[in-house]
This record gives C-alpha cells, structure tokens and sequence, in this order.
C-alpha cells in the first residue's frame, strides 16, 4: 500500500473547525487525526465527544481516534458512538491490553496502540498479531509542535522486524514533529501512516503540504 496521511485537527482553528474539515475533505490526507487528552495520562487536556461528533458530521475521511487519557475501556463504545473508525490506546494506560483490543474490534473500529517514546517495541510481541496499527510516538504526548526524537527511526525499524519475524499485518503509524525533511526517512526505514498537526496547519497552504507528504515517493 502507498504510505497514508492523518493530519491532526489538534493543530487547526478551533472556532472554525468546519473550514478545517473542509480543507482536509479536498485534501490528499487519508484519515483525519483526532488527539484525546485528559489532564491526567498527559499534562494538558483538548476536548471530548461533542467535538469529535461535530467533526464527524462534516468529515468525509476515517476519524484515527488518538485516545491519550487513562482507563480507556470505560469509553471505548462512546467513542464509537461519537464517530471513532480507528482507535488508538496506549500501552502504558492499559492494565489489560489484550481485552481492549479485542472490545475495540467488536465495536467494528481498527483497533490501534501507541507507544511512549520510552516504551520498548518487545512489549508488544505477545499480542502484534491483534493490533491494526502500532503508534510510535516521535514526541512525547500531551502537546502539538514539538520536536521529532531522532531516535525514533530505530524504534521503527524494530517494529518492522517484529512485523516480519512474526508476520503479523500491524500498519507502522508515527505521530509527533512529522514534518517534509523526516518523512521521507520515515517512510524508507518502513512506517506507513504518518500523523502531522503543526507542520500541516502552520504552513502557508495546507492542502499543498498535505500533497506533498502524500507525494514522497
Ligand atoms: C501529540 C499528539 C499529536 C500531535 C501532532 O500529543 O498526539 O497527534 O497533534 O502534532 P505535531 O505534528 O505538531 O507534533
Ligand atoms: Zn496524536
């Protein structure tokens, strides 16, 4: 498959979300990313279901639900309800990952887990054959526009190994200072879905960097 973008809404024009989605509908990105931040698994906090239904009434793209709050499983039929077609958990809030997995994949979602930059790829060797899509994170999670840990190329040629040693189908997705100079090494060390909010939002036209994250080939 050609490499996917999911530009994150957390960096767009909260009081004019509606032409944001607009412009993502017109645009060459793939899905639509939506952070989830509860003041507790990360220090800031964005916002909950009335916003992703908003959002999922206008986008006409898959919603990559990016849930960065602790004890997700109480939630995980409202955020299907809310519009989610992807949901990601992270490792490091999930007691029992395994059972999580498997009630966001009965709900009909992609089911996807994200790992902290310092959360080691062989945690997940147990149960890769069960995750759609395995996050690393290149920041630290809780803020948009931060900068790219470099250290992240490696980690995903890990996961790449462990993809092909166990042959699972896990998409390689990165999110956190994805921007035109790493994508491109990001994609040849082998990551498929690239998540990017300030680089995309910040820049003079949106569209056109989209289209030019798409176009790396
Ligand atoms: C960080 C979020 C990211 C963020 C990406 O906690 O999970 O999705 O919005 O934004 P940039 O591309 O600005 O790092
Ligand atoms: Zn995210």
């Amino acid at each position: 498959m050609s490499h996917l973008i999911a530009p994150s809404i957390l960096s767009g024009d909260f009081a004019n979300l509606g032409k944001d989605i607009e412009m993502l509908n017109n645009s060459a990105a793939d899905w639509i990313h939506v952070d989830i931040m509860d003041g507790v698994f990360v220090p800031n906090i964005s916002f909950g279901f009335p916003v992703i239904k908003a959002i999922k009434k206008l986008a006409a793209k898959p919603l990559d639900v990016h849930l960065m709050i602790i004890k997700p499983d109480r939630y995980i039929h409202r955020f299907k309800e809310a519009g989610a077609d992807n949901l990601i958990v992270h490792f490091e809030a999930c007691t029992h990952l395994h059972r999580t997995i498997q009630t966001i994949k009965q709900e009909g979602m992609r089911a996807g887990v994200a790992l902290n930059p310092h959360t080691a790829v062989n945690n997940l060797e147990a149960i890769i054959h069960d995750v759609d899509q395995l996050m690393i994170m290149s920041v630290n999670p809780g803020f948009g526009g931060q900068r790219f840990i470099e250290q992240t190329y490696q980690k995903i040629e890990l996961v790449r190994n462990l993809i092909e040693k166990t042959g699972a189908n896990t998409k390689i997705e990165v999110d956190g200072g994805v921007n035109l100079t790493n994508a491109p090494k990001l994609l040849a060390v082998g990551a498929h879905i690239l998540v990017s909010g300030s680089f995309i939002f910040g820049s003079v036209n949106p569209m056109e960097t989209i289209s030019a994250l798409k176009g790396i080939s």
